[in-house]
């Protein structure tokens, strides 16, 4: 029932909005309220007249009609969109939007109407010709004022497009600056200026000022006042400055100072209006706190500057500022105190002029790197004093852009002490090593002494001579050894090296070793796998078994008898950094004995090669065998190197330079020991008494027979004498006069033929040049050796001659 009222209500609102509709076309084009309405809704009524009266365009929909379409629409409304009351009257207002309408402006008209609240939108409608109008729409509804029940929506339009346009937008700037104008802490102005017959300005008025002004200033109320009068006695400068922008409409931007106002401004001033005008807009800050800041800033660097110069005069160090070209550009007083230098001699040199030539490669090197921007540390070089001398001067330096700073203290007297304390130290080595050698050569000579006493004791039982003879002998072999390892640690061996496999020869010595260590240590072998053609070392062969002997009975004992010892070797492409010396490129046999033994202590390990150094108890050895593996190392061209850690053991590897393998030549048969001479003749050179007469002595038994000469110029003499009577020459080495080894080569020019066997103990020229390709019998010998050396050397010779 209540649906069947409700459907006629709406019907009755339809025909309602018809008979409207139908009204306006008739004529007066507005709908007016029907009787009912008025006696019902005072207020409502009054709502339709004012709506009719108002220029405001104005509209009034009804929402209990179904599409709230408009029901009242003003003139003024229909001026705006073009349509007339008829063709308005009875349709929903949406057909005013088009396609470029914002659907979210809709959305947001629609939300208001669906919620019955007041809405407030800028939206783009098109009049009836299809042009657009930004339309400002206010949209209200309208309630019973007794039950509240909605009875209408009212909305007034405004056409805003012209504020949208370009003057418009204008309009609204120029709104927008002059509230930023008035909002800013910066003081703005406008002036009109006042120039004199002569075309002088000579004041100005304030057209307009904003708020800020007056804070910036100190002046109020200077709106329409002459400069002249609000601020008395101002700078002329002023004037002149705005002056000038009036007539030549240049704009100027400057920091000025005004005694007149006791402030400092900012100021940017420019002309504005019609040049007849002559009005200046001008914008300023008060800058008198930051300028009284920059000036006790100004005044703080100064200083700085003053401390800086009074260091640069004062200090004893040398400084300069030298350009990335080499060249000083300052220099300061230092250089005259230290060098003797004046500063203008310095400045504009280059710094290689002052450096000791033997010092300029790593001083080149130095500027290189600072000239790459990187700083220099303690960089010692020796500079040139005025006087021709040299004084020791250490650098550091910092680059900046392009140029860097350098300071450089002079440590000669730091460099002399170091010198006096390496010379103490020295002295102390050679009085450790001295005090060594006499050590055990007095025990070996004790034994030799005693022994030939006993020997002299009369009806002495054959036994008994032969055990004194052998003691003698044993203890010459261990004098011998002794005096080796010494020469071997001096790099003065006579080394014979030759060309070995290294791996073969580290096999064999593993072969061996457990002989040495006892069964309680394991051994184990680490060599490079597959064919190994490639690890050949040019080394005395001797010397390098001596040298893993020595590693290894080290390596024994610092493992008591017991633990693991890895003998084994690699190639490697550098030494690393040791004792001060840099890493090293190359091509290398790195041959390493490790042992799982006590280790070193850190303070030992730098002095673990010195000579009769030795950690072990008196009677364990003699502090020589790792001087020997460290002359041997470095005497060949590489490097030993120990790794330790007291507690986990210790690693020696021994580098030496790898060298191509040669093909072996064919050996000559070995002669026996002790052979017959048959006579062979021998020329025995020997400026030694002793040792020639026991020389001579001893070929005689053997059956050679001798001529002895005790130099150079008479074994010349005698081999002139009688030509071919020699078949062998035996000589010493280290004489007055021609040497032993001129000597071998002169006889090698005379007679090629004649084979020359050199002797010595120890000689420079040996261990420096080594033997020239003669056959060397290392002094001292047994007559075994020297029997052995001879008849090789003549079974060579014959074997050449046949
Ligand atoms: C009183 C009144 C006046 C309105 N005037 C306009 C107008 O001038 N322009 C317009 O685009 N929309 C106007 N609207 C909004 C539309 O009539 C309609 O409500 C809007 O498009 C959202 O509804 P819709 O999604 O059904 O179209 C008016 C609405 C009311 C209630």
């Amino acid at each position: 029932m209540d649906a069947e009222i409700e459907r006629l209500r709406r019907r009755e609102r339809e025909l309602e909005a018809r008979v409207a509709r139908l009204e306006a076309e008739r004529g007066d084009g507005l709908r007016r309220p029907d009787r009912g309405e008025r006696t019902s809704a005072a207020s409502t009524d009054l709502l339709f007249t004012a709506a009719e009266k108002t220029r405001m365009p104005q509209i009034i929909t009804d929402p209990n009609l179904p599409d709230n379409p408009i029901v009242f629409a003003n003139r003024a409304f229909q001026n705006l969109c073009g349509y007339d009351a008829a063709e308005l009257i009875g349709r929903n207002c949406r057909f005013l939007q088009g396609p470029g309408t914002d659907p979210a402006d809709v959305a947001k008209v629609r939300d208001a109407i669906a919620a019955r609240r007041d809405v407030v939108v800028e939206i783009l409608n098109y009049h009836r010709d299809g042009t657009p109008f930004r339309n400002e729409l206010y949209v209200s509804p309208v309630f019973d004022p007794d039950g509240g029940q909605l009875r209408y929506f009212f909305a007034s339009q405004l056409d805003v497009t012209r504020f949208r346009t370009t003057e418009g937008v204008l309009a609204e700037s120029e709104a927008r600056y002059r509230a930023l104008f008035d909002a800013v802490d910066s003081g703005f102005c406008v002036i009109e200026m006042r120039f004199d017959a002569q075309g002088r300005a000579i004041d100005y008025r304030f057209m307009e000022v904003n708020p800020a002004f007056a804070a910036q200033t100190g002046v109020r109320d200077a709106a329409g006042r002459w400069a002249s009068e609000l601020v008395p006695g101002l700078e002329r400068s002023w004037f002149d400055t705005y002056g000038e922008v009036a007539r030549t409409g240049q704009p100027v931007r400057f920091e000025s100072g005004s005694i007149a106002m006791g402030r400092w401004y900012d100021v940017h001033a420019l002309r504005i209006g019609e040049p007849e005008q002559h009005r200046v807009a001008i914008l300023f800050n008060d800058i008198t706190d930051r300028r009284r800041l920059e000036s006790h800033l100004e005044a703080t660097a100064q200083e700085r500057a003053d401390e800086r110069d009074m260091v640069w005069r004062a200090s004893r160090d040398l400084f300069v500022v030298c350009g990335f070209d080499g060249v000083f550009r300052k220099a300061n007083a230092a250089w005259t105190e230290t060098l003797g230098w004046d500063v203008a001699e310095v400045v504009g040199t280059r710094f290689d002029a002052f450096v000791h030539p033997d010092d300029y490669a790593q001083a080149a090197a130095a500027f290189e790197r600072i000239s790459a921007g990187f700083p220099l540390h303690d960089i010692d070089v020796r500079v040139r004093t005025k006087d021709g001398g040299y004084r020791w001067l250490s650098w550091n330096a910092i680059p900046r852009d392009d140029h860097y700073y350098a300071a450089g203290r002079d440590i000669t007297e730091r460099r002399a002490l170091e010198e006096q304390l390496r010379q103490s130290q020295k002295l102390e080595a050679v009085g450790q090593l001295t005090g060594g050698v006499a050590h055990d050569f007095n025990n070996l000579l004790t034994v030799i002494k005693s022994s030939t006493d006993l020997l002299k004791r009369p009806n002495l039982a054959e036994e008994r001579r032969l055990r004194y003879v052998g003691a003698i002998s044993d203890t010459v072999d261990r004098a011998a050894k002794l005096t080796g390892q010494l020469l071997a640690f001096a790099r003065r061996q006579a080394l014979r090296p030759e060309t070995f496999a290294a791996d073969r020869a580290v096999a064999a010595l593993a072969d061996m070793v457990g002989t040495l260590t006892g069964a309680r240590i394991q051994v184990e072998l680490g060599l490079p796998d597959g064919e190994r053609r490639d690890l050949h070392v040019n080394a005395d062969p001797s010397q390098f078994d001596t040298a893993l002997v020595n590693l290894v009975v080290n390596a024994r004992d610092a493992m008591d008898g017991e633990g693991r010892l890895r003998i084994g070797l690699r190639r490697a492409g550098r030494i690393p950094a040791v004792r001060a010396h840099p890493p090293q490129r190359g091509d290398f046999i790195a041959i390493f004995i490790s042992d799982t033994g006590a280790g070193i202590a850190p303070q030992n390990l730098e002095r673990i090669f010195e000579p009769f150094f030795t950690t072990k108890t008196v009677g364990q050895g003699t502090g020589l065998g790792l001087s020997q593996v460290f002359g041997f190392a470095k005497q060949s061209g590489g490097e030993i190197i120990v790794e330790s850690a007291v507690g986990e053991g210790t690693t020696f590897t021994l580098y030496l330079p790898r060298v191509a393998a040669v093909e072996a030549s064919d050996p000559v048969a070995e002669p026996e020991a002790l052979a017959d001479g048959h006579g062979t003749c021998v020329l025995v050179v020997e400026d030694n008494l002793d040792v020639g007469a026991f020389a001579q002595q001893a070929l005689r038994e053997l059956g050679y027979s001798t001529v002895w000469a005790t130099d150079a110029s008479k074994a010349l003499a005698e081999l002139e004498r009688i030509p071919f009577r020699f078949e062998v020459v035996f000589s010493d080495v280290v004489m007055p006069g021609m040497n032993g080894v001129e000597l071998a080569a002169e006889i090698r020019r005379r007679r090629p033929d004649l084979p020359v066997v050199l002797t010595s103990g120890y000689s420079d020229v040996l261990a420096a040049e080594g033997t020239h390709g003669f056959d060397l019998l290392r002094k001292p010998y047994s007559v075994t050796d020297l029997s052995r050396v001879l008849r090789r050397a003549v079974q060579e010779a014959r074997a050449r001659g046949r």
